[in-house]
């Protein structure tokens, strides 16, 4: 095949940059295929919008039938996002034989297992790529770069949203609600940008991560989530004051015995890390996803986690890997791919995920307390009978009339034996509020 035709569904922020690339960049693009990427059509319930683009060879339809159903369309980009209908355009697309290529992270983590089942009994391919750090090539990294590894962590800043707010707060003493709306005119925000705060895109990405990396089946449902909707600046400065940074991490290891992994851990929530950590430098929208491997040791992987052109590029540089295998005359040679998991067909487990309540960490404590005698004795006291030791303590701004914030930093604890504790702690009378937990991650490098 000289050519290879594609149809766009969704020419909203990353459709556009998709098709800016295809319209404009192709010289570059032939030049290192070998082959022609043609962008034959285009669906959006919009299509009056000027996009900038000169759409005059492109059919243009607000039906996205026309599109995964057109016979002279070899390979489908579905960028709608969400789960429905972008799961049922996919499963038609796959059906008819196209290959697809998507930055739906929801679409792949919760539906994705039975995509791949079709998409092999349909002999075509689905590339995804876009879906975890934007334009990093993240998951090529992890699927072929470190395919000699065993994968020893994964670590990522995953949301270019929350990293956004997390450093304006940080450095400007932004108002949270302020920072999310420049964040959404960006164009880094989620439709719905509680998928981005309360943590699920990062759970999203994490669960594929994890799966990649450890050769399991993608469980987004088994995720531990938390978002950074309770972070005050005062837990930030408080946390710089201890040494530290608060960021929204995704976190992946294997648990097992004799190198065979037996259980994977999952977790996304609000991490205290060591300000000189590698992560900790990683600003503004910026993503970065850390991976250890026994081989390599750590190895980091940096760049823009989302908008218009940096997620367009990791698109396209799936269709191109599509593209190579494609005949034109016969079956494409899609075994010529590396898994899009990263392990041949059957070779993935059903892990199960180790349980949240055996998740061992130190701890970052917010209470709010009655400035009153002996406050701090109880809680140390029951702390104490937990067997918490406690790396830290800070008693922030006192004013006698309203609760005061006081800082716990612990040491060691499993989060079962945590919460037991934390559970007597909140029914003190002096304890007022809700306590914030947030946890803490030290790096090996
Ligand atoms: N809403 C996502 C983010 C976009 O903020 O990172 C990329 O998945």
């Amino acid at each position: 095949m000289s050519e290879i035709r594609v149809g766009l569904l969704g020419l909203g922020t990353i459709g556009t940059g998709v098709a800016r690339i295809l319209l404009e960049q192709q010289e570059l693009m032939t030049r290192r295929l070998g082959k022609t990427i043609r962008l034959v059509a285009a669906a959006d319930k919009d299509t009056g919008r000027d996009r900038g683009l000169d759409f005059s060879n492109v059919r243009i339809s607000d039906d996205a039938a026309d599109v995964v159903n057109a016979a002279d369309v070899d390979l489908v980009v579905e960028l709608i996002g969400g789960y429905e209908p972008a799961r049922t355009f996919v499963a038609t697309a796959l059906t008819h034989g196209k290959h697809v290529v998507t930055a739906n992270k929801a679409l792949i983590a919760k539906h994705g297992e039975e995509l791949f089942v079709l998409a092999a009994e349909k002999g075509v391919s689905i590339g995804f790529e876009a879906a975890v750090g934007g334009g990093i090539p993240c998951l090529k990294a992890l699927r072929e770069g470190l395919a000699a590894n065993a994968i020893e962590s994964v670590h990522g800043i995953l949301n270019g949203t929350c990293n956004f707010i997390l450093t304006k707060m940080e450095n400007e003493g932004a108002d949270y609600a302020d920072v999310l709306k420049e964040a959404q005119a960006l164009g880094y925000a989620e439709a719905d940008p509680t998928f981005d705060v309360e943590g699920v895109d990062t759970a999203h990405k994490l669960a594929i991560l994890a799966a990649m990396a450890f050769g399991s089946k993608i469980r987004f449902d088994q995720v531990f989530t938390e978002g950074i909707n309770r972070i005050s600046a005062a837990d930030i400065e408080a946390a710089a004051e201890l040494g530290y940074r608060i960021k929204l991490l995704g976190i992946a290891k294997p648990h097992g015995k004799h190198g065979i992994v037996e259980q994977v851990e999952m977790r996304v929530h609000p991490t205290l890390v060591p300000l000189d950590a590698q992560i900790a430098q990683v600003s503004d929208s910026y993503n970065a996803v850390q991976i250890s491997g026994d081989f390599v040791e750590h190895t980091m992987y940096f760049g823009r986690g989302a908008g218009e052109r940096p997620t367009a590029s990791a698109v396209v540089a799936d269709i191109m890997d599509i593209a190579r295998v494609c005949s034109g005359d016969g079956p494409d040679a899609v075994d010529k791919l590396a898994p899009p998991m990263g392990f041949v067909a059957g070779e993935r487990k059903e892990l199960e995920t180790l349980p949240i309540a055996d998740v061992a960490c130190e701890y970052y404590l917010r209470l709010m307390v009655k400035d009153q005698p002996g406050v701090i004795a109880s809680v140390t006291s029951i702390l104490a009978d937990h067997r918490i030791s406690l790396e830290a303590v800070m008693q922030k701004e006192r004013n006698s009339d309203q609760a005061v914030p006081v800082i716990m930093l612990t040491h060691e604890t499993s989060e079962g034996n945590l919460q037991a504790a934390i559970s007597r702690i909140t029914a003190l009378p002096s304890v007022e509020e809700e306590v914030l937990i947030l946890r803490k991650e030290t790096f090996g490098a």
